[in-house]
């Protein structure tokens, strides 16, 4: 599958032909049987009306028959073909979307918002799939009998093809004129409902919000307007499109009457016999097909096209994580340091977080990182994890830097506890053994014990098998904390991130808590980030950031004395 060399859906669809290549023969061939249809016709007319012959008559309908039952017999086998190579092409994007997606570079998922990534996985390659189909299913069928029928009339008769040949352009320009003003109101209509879907959205999600805040008129109005806008938008295009589909009619009736009247013309002056007249105008329907389609099948390939356009800026995007590295120390113990470390966001290039820090983080150290919000602590996590490269200097662990490191097999060494911890939905069991899916129901228990946890889940009516998301129970922050803090336990990490993991929660699971941090740390490294300053009184070390830098480091008691930043924090809290 390669999407780097195919720019277009068509250049992409004709590259995975081998999954294609049977159904698109046999819609070909099924074309091929509609070819001689109107031709037949005429035969009928021409020589077995003359002369009489009921048989020969019924001989031709057998043959007409046949090729129909042909056609679709033909017509089946392709529509099954083409949907099954479809099916299994999008399958494999599908599969592509989301491998890149666990390859991504953070910067990339700062972009883009979850809904946006969604929508590539799920509808971008739907619509991919919808479109594909109709361009080989039927848009290359019909524009395959139109030629083929068109060839065989050209053979019949050259002067009245040349007629319908030179009437086509003429439909297809005035046609195009409609599309245009068409897709224009389509363009309002979706941006009118986009912009109501999206009030309704936040307005929905705020509703306690709004509720809370007694403001529902004001969510009310803000709704009407949107609202009014749609409605509008769409008689419009209820409008529009009702002259379009009459003026279609009117054009068709059109076309006929200039073909029969400059066929009946032709055979007045005796040129042209009935039956040939009879056979173009059974024709003129297969022909004007693709030309009738070709102008709504480019509108749906533009929306295809524009749903490849956005798989493919994701599954070719430069910004996927460069780690490249396989070594891993024969002894991991969890030594980090950071030398002179240039580092800013992506999407901050110009703002950099750190011009140049230097930190050492011993190898079963206990250090609190504490500041300013904003001041790094959360980007110095960010960094150890690998999760964004920096641009300037090195970052090591246990002497080796993250180009050498194998960063994945790091990753497992490590584990981080947020401030915001998310749960997948599934069994509370489950979830823990998300960090460690070998371990055994025992060793998951034994870790819910030390994280505090194991008293509220046994209380849950169904234990550990109770189900946490939407439609299951629902737990406290405290709960939730102590939940990813055994997830943290049965991992049994080297490297331990906190990250403002106990700041959300009341004085009384925090305590809770903090034992369970306090069991959790012994014997790793442990990196605390906390705005309690109760929190970090035992870490080995406390490292003040501000100003991109480091400005004080020092246990608990030389800081306060030291009369720095510190001592005016903690004089605060
Ligand atoms: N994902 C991000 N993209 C861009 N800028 C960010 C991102 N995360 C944090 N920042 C910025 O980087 C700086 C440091 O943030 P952070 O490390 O989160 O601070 P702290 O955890 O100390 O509150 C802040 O100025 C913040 O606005
Ligand atoms: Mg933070």
């Amino acid at each position: 599958m390669d999407l780097e060399k195919n720019d277009t859906l068509f250049r992409f669809v004709v590259s995975e032909m081998r999954h294609l290549r049977g159904g698109v023969a046999i819609a070909i061939l099924r074309s091929l049987c509609i070819a001689p249809l109107p031709w037949l016709f005429g035969m009928m007319i021409d020589r077995h009306v003359p002369a009489a012959d009921v048989r020969g008559l019924l001989v031709t309908s057998w043959i007409f028959a046949a090729l129909l039952l042909l056609h679709m017999a033909f017509a089946i086998t392709a529509a099954r073909k083409i949907g099954g190579g479809v099916t299994e092409i999008v399958k494999d994007l599908r599969s592509l979307i989301f491998n890149r997606l666990q390859f991504l570079h953070f910067g990339y998922l700062d972009r883009s918002t979850s809904g946006r990534l969604l929508s590539k996985y799920a509808f971008d390659t739907q619509k991919v799939q919808d479109i594909t189909v109709l361009m080989l299913n039927q848009f290359l069928p019909t524009t395959c009998y139109g030629f083929s029928v068109m060839f065989i009339m050209l053979l019949v008769d050259w002067r009245l093809s040349l007629v319908v040949l030179l009437i086509m352009p003429m439909v297809v320009t005035a046609r195009i004129f409609f599309r245009k003003k068409l897709k224009r109101q389509n363009q309002e209509v979706r941006l009118a409902q986009e912009k109501l879907t999206g009030s309704a959205n936040e307005m929905i999600s705020a509703l306690r919000l709004v509720r809370s805040l007694g403001e529902e008129t004001k969510a009310e109005h803000r709704l009407k307007s949107d609202n009014h806008d749609v409605a509008e938008t769409r008689v419009g295009l209820i409008n529009i499109s009702s002259v379009f589909g009459t003026y279609i009619f009117v054009n068709n009736q059109f076309v006929s009457l200039i073909v029969v009247c400059a066929g009946a013309i032709m055979v007045i002056e005796g040129q042209m016999s009935v039956g040939v007249l009879f056979s173009f105008v059974a024709a003129l329907p297969i022909i004007m097909q693709p030309f009738t389609m070709v102008t709504q099948f480019i509108e749906q390939y533009a929306m295809g096209q524009e749903s490849y356009r956005s798989i493919r800026e994701l599954v070719c995007s430069r910004y996927v994580e460069q780690w490249k590295g396989d070594s891993f120390p024969a002894e991991f113990r969890g030594d980090i340091r950071f030398r002179n470390v240039r580092f800013a966001y992506p999407s901050k290039e110009n703002t950099p977080v750190f011009e140049s820090l230097n930190l050492h983080i011993r190898a079963g150290e206990s250090v609190a990182l504490v500041g300013a919000s904003g001041s790094g602590k959360s980007s110095i996590a960010n960094l150890i994890l690998g999760l964004y490269s920096i641009s300037g200097g090195q970052i090591e662990v246990d002497g080796m830097t993250q180009d050498q490191l194998d960063m994945r097999r790091f990753r497992r060494q490590c584990a981080i506890v947020l401030q915001e911890n998310i749960l997948l939905s599934g069994s509370i069991m489950e979830n823990i053994r998300f960090a460690k899916s070998e371990a055994t129901d025992e060793e998951v228990r034994q870790a819910a014990i030390d994280a505090n946890a194991d008293e509220f889940i046994r209380n849950l009516p169904e234990g550990y098998h109770s189900i946490i998301g939407e439609r299951g129970v629902s737990l406290s922050g405290g709960q939730k904390q102590r939940l990813s803090i055994a997830r943290a336990i049965l991992r049994n990490p080297r490297v331990l991130i906190l990250d403002e993991a106990t700041s959300a929660l009341d004085n009384e699971s925090e305590a809770l808590i903090q034992q369970a941090l306090e069991r959790l740390s012994r014997g790793r490294t442990v990196i605390t980030i906390a705005h309690r300053l109760s929190t970090i009184r035992n870490a080995d070390r406390i490292i003040v950031l501000g100003d991109g830098r480091i400005l004080e480091e020092g246990d608990y008691e030389t800081l306060r004395k030291a009369n720095g930043a510190f001592s005016v924090m903690s004089g605060m809290g």
